[in-house]
């Protein structure tokens, strides 16, 4: 009893700071449902086609996703990426997971669910998924992962609604701690993923209560990577507690280099040794970016051209990694 959960606990530790150290090392996040992978590549497809996109059948798109992780995954190095998240599907279905543990990278899984319409607030989402989380987390864990995220949006899209509300913060994060701890019981670090959205402005208040505020406040023109880079750590020092591992930010669809210069701005501030920085001794922060990385290797991808898409992928994690 004692014994076997302290070395599991243990284990959880050594876990998460892998996950977000050595210095530059991060996340990929591959997590996308399957209906969201399809959709990624007819975006891709109706970039380039002139004439009538193709259809594929159930078995077809499959197959394609799983080519595509296959290829996306055998260009990674544990160099510069420390784990990679997955699907249920591609970790559990198409058993992908062992191509990155063997290349000493972690591998993790998606556990949130769908979205719901919170009812005392109709314009934020609850995440469906508790139920029956264990045995599916236990499953993920037998499959090779040794991580977990959850997604939680919340909106700030509207000052007038005065969103989010307190109802839907307190939701997000009693939603979260119970991922959190039934993720530590199926031997999963947990990554908890308040996702605020940027179309507006987030008060620290706010961001207070969740533990991944943003690098996603979008710039103004008059804004610069510096200002999101002191605001975001201001949030940061003020509500994230020491016992956390680290701090991993969402790319949130943001062009590639200017989700790498939000980063880099992050880690010029930390680690400046020049003047006594007040957060030169922050937890570790690093990415874990989908879109950042992977956005314009998933359009070559597309037109076939396997060799550019792979050299797009490595540079752009490689980008990630020296931000
Ligand atoms: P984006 O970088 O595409 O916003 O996604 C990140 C993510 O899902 C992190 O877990």
């Amino acid at each position: 009893g004692e014994v076997k959960l302290r070395r599991r606990a243990k284990e959880l530790i050594v876990t998460a700071r892998a996950l977000v150290g050595p210095r530059g090392r991060g996340i990929y996040a591959t997590d996308e449902s399957p209906e969201t992978m399809d959709a990624l590549f007819r975006a891709a497809e109706r970039d380039i086609e002139e004439q009538g996109l193709q259809t594929y059948s159930d078995s077809e798109k499959s197959e394609r996703r799983k080519e595509w992780k296959k290829d996306a995954y055998e260009v990674l190095s544990s160099e510069y990426i420390s784990g990679v998240i997955l699907s249920f599907e591609t970790l559990l279905e198409f058993n992908l997971g062992q191509i990155l543990s063997n290349k000493g990278i972690i591998v993790g899984v998606r556990a949130h669910g769908e979205l719901a319409p919170l009812p005392a607030s109709p314009f934020e989402f609850i995440v469906q998924g508790l139920d029956n989380l264990l045995p599916q987390l236990q499953a993920a864990r037998a499959a090779g992962a040794r991580f977990s995220k959850w997604r939680a949006p919340i909106a700030c899209t509207s000052p007038a609604l005065e969103l989010p509300s307190q109802v839907s913060l307190d939701i997000q994060a009693e939603t979260l701690a119970m991922f959190a701890a039934i993720s530590q019981e199926a031997g999963l670090v947990p990554i908890i993923e308040p996702d605020v959205e940027f179309s507006a402005d987030a008060s620290a208040g706010n961001m207070a209560s969740c533990l991944k505020p943003g690098l996603k406040h979008h710039s103004r023109n008059t804004i610069t990577p510096k200002d999101i880079a002191v605001a975001t750590l201001a949030v940061i020092s003020r509500s994230v507690p020491a016992a956390v591992a680290g701090v991993v930010f969402l790319s949130g669809g943001l062009p590639s280099s200017v989700a790498i210069s939000y980063l880099s701005a992050v880690n010029a501030l930390v680690n400046s040794s020049s003047a006594p920085s007040p957060f030169a001794r922050l937890l570790p922060l690093t990415f874990s970016y989908g879109r950042a990385i992977q956005g314009d290797a998933i359009k070559l991808w597309v037109r076939g051209e396997k060799d550019a898409m792979k050299a797009n992928l490595e540079e752009a994690c490689q980008g990630c990694y020296r931000a």
